[in-house]
């Protein structure tokens, strides 16, 4: 009853909102937004397209991913234009020496594959790389030198999946790159507020100084021009030659001169020798919904169906929405998923890692059943921990679906935010420290906070462990969901909550993203709340044992794709600056 007033009272006041009648040839508001969206319980509404559609953290890079979907190019064509891109106008974690994970639908072959190029240890890196002599872990060399780099996968996953899966030429989706690296690019406010943020460490690196800040050594400035002459350069290269000219020739070289000069490890071998891998992506099943994910050494997949499974056994529309009930249950699962993490969890083609059993039913049984409905368990209850202060980082997520029903979804890095803030003089790329997603030392917290075990252990060769998550939801046998996130550990909840939101919550994408989320990763033992969860839940949670603390947002956004009754929709999580859908 209630429901009816109120959108009485809202279509007296805003008439517009009333649904215009239809002329002939021309589809209705009603026909274009189907009922669902539209709907007033629905506190954000997504965008709307029919043809084509980029959710990102920045608007150049998706609208050249778009603009490539108008040419006639395929999901891929466009998710690797707009990864190119985003090294050009998102430098904070678009990259070219950073590494990442794909995750790719084709319509036609109704088919999933997950392209891996996540970076790997240099052949010279060993188990005890980080420690100095007392045995401590040097942060400053994990994540701050030349040591932090591993050997990066971006430029040869984002030619790998264009030649394997795309349509068009490498040549035709760098060059809307090439041209905005040398023209410039018009700087954002997210551009600005970062540079600023991140002053003080790209301006210690001379090549970053030089790029990153204008002659006078002054910031840019919103609606400044930000020319990068080097970086054109480097993916002009990568136009002409391929993989050759990103692994070998010349930016190899100055890549591994910079490594000589600097005490770094990554070799014109190690370059060389980077193999993406193709992996086959992990399903899972929640209330008939079929969920794909990547595979170790992504350890979203594994731990967003681990926990889908457990909380499949309760009714949690009945609970409410971020009702304590609620959050309680999905915070005890939490703990116990991460808890796996730490101890389970690693590249698998080094490490055995108990994936069928992780995933399983029996196992998910076994877990709900360790619940206390009533109580918060301790971390230590579960395993032991360490903990360590949560560090400023950054990584970047986009989905994609064009008018054939073809997907991508992409999440790549240079792990924080410019990654080690080193560039590589005369190429405009920075590194990666990718490197400090390994367990430096096994039993201690990396810089989220996660500890790792001895399965996460450096090793030559080996992945490290990562916590991205490009996620897709099918429903009925076809594509229905396309989303994932940045923000390290968090990535892994934000997106499980997002998941949850729509599924069992029936909110739109926008809604499913903006809600207020939670966070617990067992270690540390706090239960992180946004604002948004109400004081009254906050106390009903602390009753039942939770150490809560009221955070800002959480580090992280979302950014989904959905096709719904043949329309596609888009929405990005407002958490960050500078969001956008891009669509034709
Ligand atoms: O692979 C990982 O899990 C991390 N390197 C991701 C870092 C990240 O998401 C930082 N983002 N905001």
């Amino acid at each position: 009853m209630r429901a009816i007033f109120h959108l009485a009272i809202i279509l007296l006041v805003f008439p517009a909102c009333a649904q215009p009648p239809s002329r002939p040839g021309i589809p209705s508001i009603a026909e274009i937004d189907k009922p669902p969206i539209i709907e007033y319980k629905h506190r954000a509404l997504p965008e709307v397209s029919r043809n084509g559609m980029i959710a990102a953290t920045d608007k150049l890079s998706a609208e050249i991913g778009v603009d490539i979907l108008r040419r006639g190019g395929n999901a891929v064509d466009a998710a690797v234009a707009t990864g190119f891109a985003l090294a050009v106008s998102y430098p904070r974690a678009g990259n070219l020496m950073g590494g990442g994970f794909m995750l790719i639908h084709l319509a036609d072959e109704d088919k999933q594959v997950v392209i891996d190029y996540r970076e790997t240890a240099p052949a010279a890196a060993h188990r005890d790389l980080y420690l100095d002599d007392r045995g401590e872990i040097d942060r400053q060399r994990e994540f701050f030198s030349h040591q932090s780099a591993a050997v990066p996968g971006t430029v040869a996953g984002l030619i790998y999946a264009l030649e394997n899966y795309g349509t068009m030429s490498l040549k035709e989706v760098l060059e809307p790159s090439i041209r905005m690296a040398f023209e410039g690019v018009e700087v954002s406010f997210a551009l600005e507020y970062e540079l600023e943020v991140r002053g003080k460490r790209l301006r210690a690196d001379e090549a970053a100084r030089k790029i990153f800040f204008k002659p006078d050594g002054g910031f840019y400035r919103l609606g400044d021009t930000l020319v990068q002459q080097d970086l054109g350069n480097t993916l002009t290269r990568i136009a002409e030659d391929g993989l050759d000219g990103f692994y070998g020739g010349e930016t190899a070289r100055k890549i591994v001169d910079n490594m000589e000069a600097n005490d770094g490890l990554i070799t014109l071998e190690d370059l060389a020798s980077y193999e993406v891998k193709e992996r086959e992506p992990l399903r899972g099943n929640y209330r008939g919904y079929e969920v794909v994910l990547p595979p170790p050494p992504s350890s979203g997949g594994v731990h967003i169906i681990q926990m889908l499974n457990i909380l499949s056994g309760y009714d949690l529309a009945s609970l409410g929405h971020n009702s304590a009930a609620y959050i309680h249950r999905l915070t005890e699962v939490m703990k116990l998923a991460y808890a796996d993490r730490s101890k389970y969890l690693a590249d698998t083609d080094f490490t055995p890692v108990p994936v069928e059993e992780l995933t399983s039913m029996v196992y998910a049984d076994k877990l709900r059943a360790s619940i206390d409905l009533e109580r918060a368990r301790p971390s230590v209850d579960i395993a032991p921990g360490a903990h360590l202060p949560y560090e400023s980082h950054d990584t970047t997520h986009y989905s994609v679906m064009d008018a054939q029903g073809n997907a991508v979804s992409n999440t790549y890095t240079l792990n924080f935010s410019f990654g080690s803030g080193i560039m590589v003089p005369g190429t405009g790329m920075l590194l990666n420290n990718e490197m400090g997603d390994f367990a430096a030392k096994p039993g201690y917290a990396n810089a989220f906070g996660m500890v790792g075990g001895e399965t996460n252990k450096i090793e030559p060769r080996k992945r490290p462990l990562s916590s991205m998550t490009p996620t897709m939801v099918f429903k009925d046998g076809k594509p229905w969901m396309v989303t994932g996130a940045p923000g390290g550990s968090v990535i892994i909840t934000a997106v499980l909550q997002t998941l949850l939101n729509a599924i069992d919550f029936d909110m739109n994408i926008a809604t499913a993203g903006m809600e207020a989320r939670i966070h617990h990763q067992w270690s540390p033992d706090q239960l992180r709340l946004e604002p948004g969860i109400s004081p009254d839940t906050d106390r009903l949670l602390q009753a039942m044992g939770h150490n809560t603390s009221i955070t800002p947002r959480t580090p992280t956004c979302v950014r989904t794709v959905a096709l719904e009754n043949g329309t596609l929709l888009g929405a990005t999580d407002p958490r960050r600056p500078g969001g956008w859908v891009a669509r034709y």
